[in-house]
C-alpha cells in the first residue's frame, strides 16, 4: 500500500494482478490487459502513441511473475515471455476508473431556464489559454456557448468554425444560410416559430455540433431558444420511467426526401450509453415515423414523445436570446434542442449562417488545453 492508498500485487492464482485500494475495494487485472498497457518507447510510439507491436502475437498464456514497486508511482512487471516493463500506477488507476481522467472534458450537467445562462465569451477572449478553456468548460457542462464579436461578413464562419473543429458538409452545403425566402424547401427559411428541435435526425451520423452565425439582424423577434435534453430526459425519467423506457427502446425511422437527396436513419429517440447515460435525442416530431409494435408498446411512446415536447415547450426549460451581428452560437446537436421565436420577415432582414461540426474537434482542444496548457487542433497524415 503506497501513500496515496492504493496497491498493485501479483495475483497467483489468475496469473495477473491485483489492484486494492486502503477501503478493501479489489479489481483484477488479466495478465494481457495489463501487457497491453506497456506504454515504454519499445512498444509504443512516443509520438502519436500507437503500438508497435501486434498484440495478438503476444503469448495467449501470458502471466506476471514478479512486480516490483520502484518509487512512489511506478511498479515494474515481469512477464513470463521474460519481458519486462515499468508501469505508472496512477496511469492504471485512470484506466480502471478509479481516479479522474485529467484530460477529461467537464461532465454534462442538466440546467433549465432558472440555472442556464451562460456568459457569452468576447471573440478576442477565445485566442487565451482562460479564454478558450471558460468557452470549452461552459460547452461541454451545458452543451452550448456563445462567442461575441465575431467577424461577421458572409463566409466567415468557414474560418470560426475551423478554430473549433472540421466542417461536416451535407447536401444544405458547407455553410447553409438561414434567411426568410419563397417557396422554402425547409422551414427555418421563414420567419415561422421554429419549435425545439435537434438538426438532422434523418443522417447517419447526426450532426455533432451546430454553429448559427448572425450576419444581420433588423427585425423585432426571432428570438434563438436552447432547451436541454439532458434535463427534458431526466425529468420524463423522474416523471414516467416507462415512458423513458419506451422511447431509449423503440426504434424510429427518420428520412429526409427530396428529388436529389434522399437521406434515412433508424434510432430510439433516447439513446444511451452501456452505463445508461445519454448519447443522444433526437426530437424533430416532422420527420419521426415509429416502427410498427405492440399497442401497449405504442401507447407508451406517444404518451412519452407527448411529454417530452410538452417539456421541450415549456419556458420554464429553455433560455432565450437576440441573434446580434457577429454573434456565434455552439450548440451540441445530440444534447440540446434550438428554435426560434416567430418574426416578420417583411420587416427587416436577418440573416444566419450555419454548418457542422464534429465531436472530435472540441474534445481534441480540451485535451491538447489541459496536457499542454494550449488549444490545438492539428492536421495530421493518416
Ligand atoms: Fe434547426
Amino acid at each position: 500500500m503506497n501513500d496515496s492508498g492504493f496497491e498493485l500485487r501479483a495475483n497467483a492464482a489468475g496469473g495477473g494482478a491485483i489492484l486494492s485500494d486502503r477501503a478493501g475495494c479489489e479489481i483484477t487485472l488479466h495478465p494481457l490487459w495489463l501487457r497491453e498497457r506497456v506504454s515504454e518507447p519499445a512498444s509504443l510510439d512516443p509520438l502519436n502513441h500507437q503500438r508497435l507491436y501486434e498484440p495478438n502475437d503476444l503469448p495467449a498464456e501470458l502471466a506476471v511473475v514478479a512486480l516490483a514497486r520502484r518509487g512512489e508511482d511506478v511498479v515494474q512487471i515481469s512477464f513470463s515471455d521474460g519481458y519486462e516493463a515499468r508501469f505508472s500506477l496512477s496511469r492504471l488507476l485512470v484506466e480502471c476508473g478509479w481516479i479522474a481522467d485529467p484530460e477529461l472534458p467537464p461532465l454534462p450537467e442538466g440546467w433549465t431556464r432558472r440555472n442556464g445562462e451562460i456568459r457569452a465569451i468576447e471573440y478576442q477572449h477565445i485566442g487565451t489559454r482562460d479564454g478558450m478553456h471558460e468557452l470549452l468548460d461552459g460547452f461541454f457542462r451545458r452543451g452550448f456557448c456563445i462567442v461575441r464579436g465575431t467577424p461577421h461578413a458572409p463566409g466567415d464562419l468557414d474560418r470560426l468554425a475551423q478554430i473549433f473543429g472540421y466542417i461536416r458538409e451535407t447536401n444544405w452545403g458547407r455553410l447553409f444560410n438561414v434567411i426568410s425566402k419563397p417557396a422554402a424547401s425547409d422551414l427555418a427559411y421563414t420567419g415561422l416559430a421554429l419549435a425545439a428541435h435537434t438538426d438532422n435526425p434523418y443522417r447517419f451520423p447526426v450532426p455533432g455540433i451546430q454553429f448559427l452565425h448572425c450576419l444581420d439582424n433588423t427585425v423585432a423577434g426571432g428570438f434563438s431558444t436552447i432547451v436541454d435534453g439532458l434535463a427534458l430526459v431526466e425529468r420524463l425519467q423522474a416523471e414516467a420511467p416507462e415512458e423513458a423506457a419506451t422511447l431509449a427502446q423503440l426504434p424510429v425511422r427518420f428520412r429526409y426526401d427530396t428529388s436529389s437527396c434522399i437521406v434515412e436513419d433508424t434510432s430510439p429517440l433516447i439513446e444511451r450509453d452501456y452505463l445508461g447515460r445519454l448519447v443522444g435525442l433526437r426530437l424533430s416530431s416532422r420527420l419521426d415515423y415509429v416502427l410498427p409494435a405492440e399497442n401497449d408498446q405504442l401507447d407508451l411512446f406517444y404518451a412519452g414523445r407527448r411529454r417530452l415536447q410538452r417539456l421541450a415547450a415549456d419556458p420554464e426549460m429553455a433560455v432565450s436570446f437576440p441573434f446580434e451581428p457577429g454573434l456565434l452560437l455552439m450548440m451540441d446537436n445530440r444534447r440540446t434542442l434550438h428554435g426560434r421565436t416567430a418574426y416578420d420577415s417583411a420587416a427587416g432582414r436577418r440573416h444566419l449562417q450555419g454548418c457542422y461540426i464534429d465531436h472530435d474537434g472540441p474534445r481534441s482542444l480540451w485535451r491538447t488545453l489541459m496536457r499542454d496548457g494550449e488549444a490545438k487542433l492539428g492536421r495530421e497524415a493518416a
